[in-house]
């Protein structure tokens, strides 16, 4: 009964990660480089250039790792790498750093998904309870993901458009404020003393997908049609219209498909899980409702790398191995 150390890598987006994680449940290091001040002046990831940064930090990353947990890498059980989804060339270097470690280590590698990686990180904070449902949010996805059990991913609504966190960001944008926009939103929604009100996309009755994009086009329209006539606009109360618009639907949809499947415990997940507004919400909903909701610290929250390493102990534990040919999956379905 010996404790099981996973080394975590992820590199899908623009945090360059790595993490050791005992046991799947605790961890012992989690080092994040970010390059968000490398982007902000494009307003969004360039992915040449997040895949130079990758290139740059992947080894120092993983040494200050091994460093901060005090271990060598012959105390490692296995290697655990984000095979996608995510940009090709900044997966790329994630997984090819992993197979160099792990050939050089004779450690065993793990592919795993980054969505499973957010919904993982709450394990980091208590255990899993089954069925579970997942929100997860982010600047990639939008999805409400049902587990029956570990590594059992079942699909139930998804964005058609836009993800809640690009949606975020987009307006972010029109209204002048650096990126990524979503803190920045929810701060000033959290200011407001007023709101403008925009629409809700509900779509089908039955329907569990989402979609964003005609929120996004309202708020665009709104900003613009205020400076063809001259008006001056509240930023704040159109920060607080967007977002109410967004928690309604979001909370509405997770408490509904909650009821549906019956669920034990609710989690969120992803960037946009950090939204206060959002939190406040699905914390009321499911309080109201008797049911368990988590969400794990903020740090856990954005991408890193504890969150694969995670995923990774409960793949290897199950007897999933990967081997060296294993490549970056830029769609790799969940
Ligand atoms: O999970 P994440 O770090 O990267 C992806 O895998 O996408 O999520 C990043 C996204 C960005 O769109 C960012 O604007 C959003 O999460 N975000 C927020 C907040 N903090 C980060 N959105 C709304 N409210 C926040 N407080
Ligand atoms: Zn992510």
């Amino acid at each position: 009964n010996e404790d099981r150390f996973i080394l975590g890598i992820e590199t899908s987006c623009d945090e360059t990660a790595a993490s050791i994680v005992k046991n799947g449940n605790t961890i012992v290091s989690n080092v994040v480089a970010s390059q968000i001040e490398s982007h902000k002046r494009f307003g969004g990831v360039v992915p040449e250039i997040a895949s130079r940064h990758h290139v740059e930090q992947i080894t120092i990353v993983i040494e200050e790792a091994l460093k901060q947990a005090n271990m060598e890498p012959s105390q490692l059980d296995a290697v655990a790498v984000t095979e996608g989804p995510g940009l090709v060339g900044a997966l790329l270097i994630g997984v090819n750093a992993a197979k160099a470690f792990a050939f050089a280590n004779g450690l065993p590698m793990i592919g795993v998904h980054h969505i499973a990686g957010h919904v993982y990180a709450n394990q980091l904070i208590q255990p899993m309870e089954f069925p579970l449902l997942a929100v997860i949010v982010s600047g990639g996805h939008t999805e409400i993901v049902l587990m029956k059990e570990h590594g059992e991913f079942e699909l139930i609504g998804e964005t058609r458009d836009d993800a809640a966190g690009e949606a975020y960001d987009k307006v972010a944008r029109v209204l002048n404020l650096p990126y990524p926009g979503g803190p920045h939103i929810d701060r000033l929604a959290h200011e407001s003393d007023g709101e403008i009100v925009f629409p809700r996309a509900w779509l089908e009755d039955d329907s569990y997908d989402f979609s964003f994009s005609g929120l996004k086009s309202a708020v665009i329209n709104y900003m613009h049609n205020a400076e063809q006539r001259g008006e001056t606009v509240n930023p704040a109360h159109v920060a607080a219209g967007f977002q109410n618009s967004v928690v309604e639907v979001l909370t509405t949809k997770a408490l509904r498909a909650a009821r549906e499947y019956n669920v034990k415990q609710v989690i969120a997940a992803g960037g946009v899980a950090a939204n206060k507004g959002l939190r406040a919400s699905l914390e009321q909903a499911f309080a109201d409702e008797g049911i368990p909701f988590y969400v794990p610290p903020l740090s856990l929250c954005t991408d890193n790398a504890a969150m694969i390493a995670a995923v990774g102990d409960s793949m290897f534990t199950a007897g999933v191995r990967g081997n060296l040919a294993m490549n970056g999956r830029p769609g790799m379905p969940l």
